[in-house]
């Protein structure tokens, strides 16, 4: 049986697209070539390396977003309803903490790099999505991006785990929320991959040599795996798969050596 998956007339809220490297911008590319229209949102800082990978879309529209400024949020959302009027996918490919918060002990952490890690990586999920819903009128998909910290006491992943937790419990949360919308939200827990926001990770070279000597696979992952796994969460393939975590990361998790 050969299946293609085509996404023609279909469109996508993308969060997280700071340059080539991003799993954003994977996701973005593998949806925009199954015919998917991409409303892209970036942060002020990466725009310069933002911009021309618009150029590689097919008729994108994008704007400046932060989600922790509600203003932006509303302009950006605007955008999206004016142009799009209705949307059928949200990808949620963002997080951030302090650098000196993904080194050293996690009880270092101190109340405002908590409340910042969970805000950015965890919180935004609800926040966007309960600003998708109205405009994701005939069901749906949303994905978000999480981490096997989140379970396991990672070295140097500290509060990015603890906000990785939120984010997946978010996940089981807004699944209820949305199924009788026909609304599915799953994550997609992935093996490390070299972006920038892995090169805040202190050992984050460890965590790949890792992964080649424990993982059932022996190697790492590519971002395009993940963009894979996206594009059939996004189709209907997936139809009765919601509220889960589910691991591209050549089997690591379930290591035990
Ligand atoms: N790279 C990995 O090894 C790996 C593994 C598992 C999960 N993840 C997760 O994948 C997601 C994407 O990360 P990535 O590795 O592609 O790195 P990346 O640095 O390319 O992407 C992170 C994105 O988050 C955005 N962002 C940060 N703060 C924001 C804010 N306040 N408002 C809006 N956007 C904000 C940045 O602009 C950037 O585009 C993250 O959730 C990350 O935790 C990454």
């Amino acid at each position: 049986m050969s299946v293609t998956i085509e996404l023609k007339g279909k469109n996508a809220i993308v969060f997280g697209i700071a340059n080539d490297k991003s799993i954003a911008w994977h996701i973005a590319k593998r949806l925009n070539d199954a015919g998917c229209r991409i409303a892209a949102a970036y942060q002020e800082r990466v725009e310069q390396l933002f911009m021309p990978l618009m150029k590689e879309l097919n008729n994108p529209i994008y704007a400046k977003c932060d989600v922790v400024s509600d203003e932006l949020l509303d302009s950006f959302f605007k955008k999206v309803k004016d142009e799009f009027g209705e949307v059928d996918f949200l990808i949620h490919s963002i997080a951030f903490a302090k650098r000196e918060h993904l080194q050293g002990k996690f009880m270092n952490i101190d109340r405002r790099g908590y409340q910042v890690a969970h805000e950015v990586s965890a919180f935004s999920l609800a926040e966007l999505t309960r600003r998708t819903v109205p405009i994701m009128k005939n069901g749906g998909s949303i994905i978000a991006m999480t981490y096997l910290g989140s379970e396991r006491a990672t070295p140097g992943y500290n509060v990015m785990g603890v906000a990785k937790a939120a984010l997946e419990s978010s996940v089981r949360y807004l699944a209820f929320d949305l199924g009788d919308r026909k609304i599915r939200i799953n994550a997609i827990s992935a093996g490390p991959i070299a972006t920038l926001a892995a090169s805040g990770i202190s050992g984050f070279g460890e965590m790949l040599l890792n992964y080649v000597a424990k993982s059932p696979l022996k190697r790492n992952i590519t971002a395009d795996e993940v963009a894979d796994c996206a594009l059939f969460l996004c189709s209907d393939m997936s139809r009765a798969i919601t509220g889960q975590v589910i691991f591209v990361d050549a089997g690591y998790n379930i290591s035990g050596l």
